[in-house]
């Protein structure tokens, strides 16, 4: 899936840190099953069975249908579905359902008298004898028949008994029908519903990934159990109907008195269960072909007419272009379809030739959308243009090897995205956006390596908690790290020779290495190892480094980094929390050869400076670790930032910062330590030291918010930030024009970001003249660069007259990046009630879309006045919440360790507790996890508030007196 979901990249960059939040994955609702357990009558009047003939004896624990894994007896070879969803609800059950035909054609590879097969949620036709499912034979000899047949709920399939055994090396047919809800919950075949005026449409649509191919009809949903798949889709007459193949014949059919039109689509490559698309819709389109491969983007018809697709068009011909040359390797189908969705939890999924999308991560608009919402939208869709080979052609066997397949992706998607917006210089971001931010989750000794053992992830909510910030994230970062010492040519090599290898197929990560090595060995490349041998410390055991420079002694030495040292012993290492580190290094702004380090400690001796040299490791951050010094080139590098701080490379000032303020965390240096590598902002006009020093202080307000250090602590601040904004100021003509480059203009919003945060006045006065020029001429003049920010300062400001004009404008948005940013901004006023009443509307699907809840209660919870009122209104409604929006879904982890970020005092640890008690019964799902990081980051921030209070406070007072 599209990484972005964890993170909503336009409001992160809005200036205003928003860690967490948006995006989240399916609501998988796998742990929340219904007992569907007597007849019905189906609409069609045929008999449907829900699940029923209960396992024959109570269930012993141990039979096949109790493993969560299938067995491996049979292999599916193709698939031929019909599928036809209503999109007007049902008149006697008022429910939306689709119905369903499929033929599974699968050769026996060991004998068995028993099949199963995945199915959720679905109702079965009886057939002959009663039983769900008909089996046939292809071969002569006849297929035997079923005696039992049941659906086993927990673990989601149909089972079915034989009376004699399948024969080893036949192929047999097994067909069923049966019927499904298209409900409204994101996952599986859904309902995603919009206006188009004062018309409600209604789209069905899909969402496979991970386990929920399954909910659409019977297969074997295992990635690893590639086959063909033959899709028709039924439809009304004026219906858009996709699927991954191209359509290749639509006829009309009447169906029990109804005319329908039938959609037949070409049969798709050989593919896997979870990559599968089908769509029904009332959809415009634009399109083009590049190098013989049609290209269209799908949204809403006015979207369409006002030109929204049309920027995603322009830069994905060349993506894919790029890609192909990247992988060495031609687009593997005819046609690649990308679709905006209403309704949508994650950021994108990248079905095989038809990408489902946010409508956020696909429209553009310039007059509404920021150039941020722009930027993620390229590197959205080079994201998913990327898994079209790696995932796709070629995939992970099992879920456990997700890092490979999503790190990958969030890797190379820099690559595509700079290749399509060259002057952006968008890689860089990557330090930002990925490996500062995972150093975060990976620092707390709850973490877990990258790589899970097979046999851990099993069910369906294991494998949803699997799609974290590690996974994303730590995986590019890793990946970045490996591809830097191989360089890029080496690195390339070794994945064509992957992909070539196994296309059509199925791997585990170590394939990869395999080819890397062969790679390595075949253009002489110098290692001190193996790349297996390399690799596994980063990829088998959690964490990552502190690399110590002693310049003095030339030593130079690792450490596992934990933010809480003195929090629970992390579990043991098969590698002592060691690693192999490569390390790019300059000394006095010249850069020199590249060092491994390959033990606990070794004596460098170049490393070692007199006078007043000094020591940068971990050049452009390419290296996953952070770097600590002896104290004195620590204040050579402090010295130099004041001097001339563009002697040391953009990526490292922010590597700086970022760097201090955590190893001051880990009571590594002193927070004021720390606290001095900010002196020299108010010279700084790069945006990646400002954002990695607005991530720190964020942390600052977090703690100190409620505080006396607060007061200081602003002035301080502004006095950092007043240059900046009147450089911004003076470079946009008064606030009239737009600054150059893409990194200016997001600095542009940290500059009035932080000024409005810090009380400048003259930054106040500006953002409020333009929301009341707004609200007195209904004319928006605010541009879209900013007015996250605008529109969020705004409304701090102001009271119920600018939260109720926002609202409405939320409302009659029809632009879902618009609608995004004033959902954010409704969460920025300082009135309690307001607070509430908004808190309300999030679990209203009418106000707040179900993909959006999640994110909105976390924004207001990083409001400091709406930190307590949702952390009360999580706990009062918590099992309604998860039953509602949690299951299997990742946006819940975002949730809880959300709402408890501020957590501080004994007293908030307490109530933590309490609620992990409260509710153990209801369960956390995916937040399980969350829960007990959520407890463990409480206790470190309790201890370093106590620790850290009075020096802090004196620090800034010290500051603020010259
Ligand atoms: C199904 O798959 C088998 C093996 O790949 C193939 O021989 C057979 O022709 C396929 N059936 C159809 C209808 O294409
Ligand atoms: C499936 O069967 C159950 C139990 O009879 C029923 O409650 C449910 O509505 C049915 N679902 C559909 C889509 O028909
Ligand atoms: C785009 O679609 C239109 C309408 O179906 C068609 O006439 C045109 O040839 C297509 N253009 C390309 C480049 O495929
Ligand atoms: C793969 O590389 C070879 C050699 O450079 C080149 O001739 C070929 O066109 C490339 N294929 C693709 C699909 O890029
Ligand atoms: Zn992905």
């Amino acid at each position: 899936m599209g990484k972005g979901f964890y993170i909503s990249k336009g409001v992160a960059v809005g200036g205003v840190v928003v860690a967490v939040a948006a995006l989240s994955t399916i609501i998988a609702l796998s742990v929340v099953y219904s007992q569907e357990r007597s007849k019905t009558n189906g609409s069609d009047g045929e008999a449907t069975v829900g699940p029923t003939n209960a396992p024959p004896t109570p269930p012993p624990s141990n039979e096949p249908w109790d493993q969560y894994r299938l067995p491996t007896h049979l292999v599916p070879e193709n698939y031929t579905v019909m599928l036809w969803p209503r999109l007007t609800p049902d008149p006697d059950t008022g429910l939306y359902i689709f119905t369903g035909e499929s033929t599974v054609e699968f050769e026996c590879v060991e004998e068995t008298d028993l099949i199963l097969i995945h199915s959720n949620k679905l109702n079965y036709t009886s057939l002959e004898n009663g039983q769900l499912a008909r089996l046939t034979s292809k071969s002569p000899q006849t297929a035997p028949s079923i005696t039992q047949s049941w659906l086993q709920t927990v673990t989601q399939y149909l089972v079915l008994r034989l009376n004699s055994k399948l024969v080893k090396g036949q192929r047999y047919q097994l067909y069923t029908k049966f019927t499904g809800e298209l409900a409204d919950d994101l996952g599986g075949f859904y309902r995603s519903e919009y206006f188009e005026g004062t018309e409600k449409k209604v789209i069905a649509t899909t969402q496979m990934q991970a386990t929920d191919a399954r909910k659409s009809f019977p297969c074997f949903d295992e990635p690893a159990m590639k086959a063909y798949f033959f899709i028709t889709l039924r439809h009304d007459v004026d219906k858009v109907a996709l699927s991954n193949g191209a359509a290749v014949e639509t006829t009309t059919v009447t169906v029990d008195g109804v005319t329908v039109q039938q959609t037949v689509f070409e049969r798709t490559e050989k593919m896997s269960t979870y990559l599968l698309a089908f769509i029904v819709c009332d959809y415009g389109y634009v399109n083009s072909t590049t190098g013989g491969v049609l290209i269209r983007i799908f949204a809403r018809k006015p979207a369409i007419d006002a030109g929204q697709g049309d920027y995603a068009l322009s830069i994905t011909g060349p993506i894919l272009k790029f890609f192909e040359n990247y992988y060495n390797s031609s687009y593997p189908l005819p046609k690649s379809d990308q679709i905006a969705i209403p309704d949508f939890n994650a950021g994108a999924m990248e079905n095989w030739g038809l990408i489902t999308y946010r409508e956020t991560a696909l429209l553009y608009d310039p007059e509404f959308s920021s150039n941020s919402n722009r930027e993620r939208i390229a590197t959205i869709i080079a994201h998913e243009l990327a898994h079209m080979w790696f995932g796709n052609l070629v995939t992970l066997r099992w879920w456990n090897d997700l890092w490979l397949n999503e790190g990958f992706a969030s890797y190379v998607e820099y690559l595509g995205a700079d290749d399509a917006e060259p002057t952006w210089n968008v890689k860089d971001l990557m330090v930002l956006n990925d490996v500062h931010r995972v150093f975060a989750v990976d620092a707390l000794a709850s973490s877990h390596p990258l790589s899970s053992k097979e046999e851990d992830i099993q069910k369906p909510e294991q494998i949803s908690e699997l799609f974290d910030a590690i996974t994303y994230s730590k995986g590019a970062s890793v990946l970045r790290m490996l591809s830097d010492f191989l360089t890029e040519e080496v690195f390339t090599r070794g994945l064509q020779s992957y992909l070539k290898e196994f296309a059509f197929g199925s791997t585990v990560y170590t394939d990869l290495w395999k080819h890397l090595q062969t790679a390595v060995q075949e253009t002489g490349t110098d290692l001190p190892a193996n790349i297996d041998a390399i690799m596994n410390t980063w990829v088998l055991q959690m964490g990552f480094p502190v690399v110590t420079i002693d310049t003095v002694t030339g030593v130079v030495s690792q450490q596992h980094f934990l933010l809480d040292p003195d929090s629970v012993t992390p579990p043991p290492s098969p590698y002592n929390y060691e690693w192999i580190v490569p390390i790019r290094w300059m000394k006095t702004g010249a850069v020199q050869p590249p060092r491994w380090l390959q033990a606990k400690s070794e004596t460098v001796n170049e490393m070692k400076t007199t006078g007043t040299d000094w020591v940068l490791a971990n050049l452009n951050v390419v290296g996953y670790y952070r770097v600590n010094y002896d104290t004195a080139n620590w204040n050579k590098l402090l010295n130099a930032l004041s001097v001339d701080h563009l002697i040391i490379p953009v990526i490292n000032r922010a590597q700086l910062v970022d760097d201090s303020f955590n190893l001051a965390r880990a009571k590594i240096i002193p927070t004021v330590q720390a606290l001095d590598t900010t002196k020299y902002l108010d010279k700084e006009r790069d945006y990646m030291p400002w954002k990695s020093a607005i991530n720190n202080l964020d942390f600052f307000y977090l703690m100190f918010d409620r505080t006396e250090v607060y007061g200081p602590m602003q002035t301080y601040l502004n006095t950092k930030v007043a240059p900046l904004f009147q450089y911004y100021k003076e470079q946009t003509g008064d606030w009239a024009n737009v600054p150059g480059g893409h990194l200016d203009q997001y600095n542009q919003v940290n500059a009035i970001s932080m000024a409005c945060k810090t009380g400048l006045a003259e930054c106040t006065a500006l953002v409020k003249s333009w929301f009341s020029d707004w609200m007195t001429t209904g004319t928006n003049r605010i541009h879209a660069n900013l007015r996250t920010t605008v529109y969020c300062n705004a409304i701090a400001a102001g009271g119920v007259a600018e939260w109720n004009f926002a609202w409405s404008k939320f409302e009659e948005a029809t632009i879902a990046i618009e609608a995004d940013k004033l959902r954010y901004a409704l969460s920025c006023t300082k009135e309690p009630w307001l607070l509430n009443r908004y808190l309300e509307y999030t679990l209203d699907p009418v106000k707040i879309r179900k993909q959006d809840a999640t994110s909105t209660i976390v924004y207001i919870a990083e409001n400091v006045i709406g930190q307590s009122l949702a952390w009360d209104f999580i706990r009062a409604r918590w099992s309604y919440i998860f039953n509602e929006y949690g299951g299997g879904s990742f946006s819940f982890s975002n949730l809880i360790s959300g709402v408890t970020k501020r957590f501080s005092t004994e007293f908030e640890l307490q109530q933590l507790r309490q609620f992990k008690e409260d509710n153990a019964a209801v369960g956390f799902g995916s937040g399980t996890l969350a829960v007990d990081q959520a407890i463990e980051k409480t206790q470190a921030n309790i201890k370093w508030v106590g620790e850290n209070k009075n020096n802090v406070l004196n620090w800034f007072e010290g500051a603020n007196t010259p």
